[in-house]
């Protein structure tokens, strides 16, 4: 499984903090597969579509994950620079997210992050605190084999209708 990472903060792009988030993602995703690539971007809408777009389309990575930009901040724009680029929704993975994080903290509420597919990339937000990206990230990941699986057509290893597995 490929993945790619974009961790969204003006402070990171600005060299003004460094990015623990997108190392952590990392980390986390190596026993699933390999990151292809990590892109820091401001919290500008067009650059977080830019390079989702990239990911998705050129480097046609199988997962992408972003990290930062799905709270309340006024400049906070993540999930809509990732539903302009998608051309499927995937609510389930952003709402598994929110039901499994709201069990740690009512905050979990604040994260308007969502999830989507474009081609046969899965991209889904997450928030941008290490603790956050690690308690969404452990929930997900055992998923993550499946959906890409069965977004790259191969329907045979799904339950329900099929006899075999
Ligand atoms: N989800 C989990 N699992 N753990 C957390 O600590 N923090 C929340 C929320 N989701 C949190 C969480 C907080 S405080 C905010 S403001 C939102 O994610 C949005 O974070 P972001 O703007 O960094 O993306």
């Amino acid at each position: 499984m490929v993945f790619a990472i974009v961790c969204v903060s003006d402070r990171c792009s600005q060299g003004i903090c460094q990015d623990k988030s997108g190392p952590l993602i990392k980390e986390l995703v190596s026993p699933l597969g390999k990151t292809a690539e990590y892109i820091l971007v401001p919290d500008e809408k067009e650059k977080i579509e830019e390079a989702l777009i990239y990911l998705c389309d050129d480097v046609k990575a199988d997962v992408v994950l972003t990290t930062g930009g799905t709270g309340f901040a006024p400049r906070d724009i993540t999930p809509e620079a990732t539903k302009a680029i998608i051309e499927r929704e995937a609510p389930g993975i952003a709402e598994a997210i929110r039901i499994k994080s709201l069990q740690i903290t009512p905050k979990a509420m604040l994260s308007r992050a969502v999830s989507g597919i474009r081609g046969k990339s899965l991209i889904v937000n997450l928030p941008g605190s290490p603790k956050a990206v690690r308690e969404s990230l452990e929930f997900i990941l055992p998923v993550l084999p499946h959906a890409v699986e069965v977004l790259s057509g191969d329907t045979q290893s799904c339950g329900g209708n099929y006899d075999s597995k």
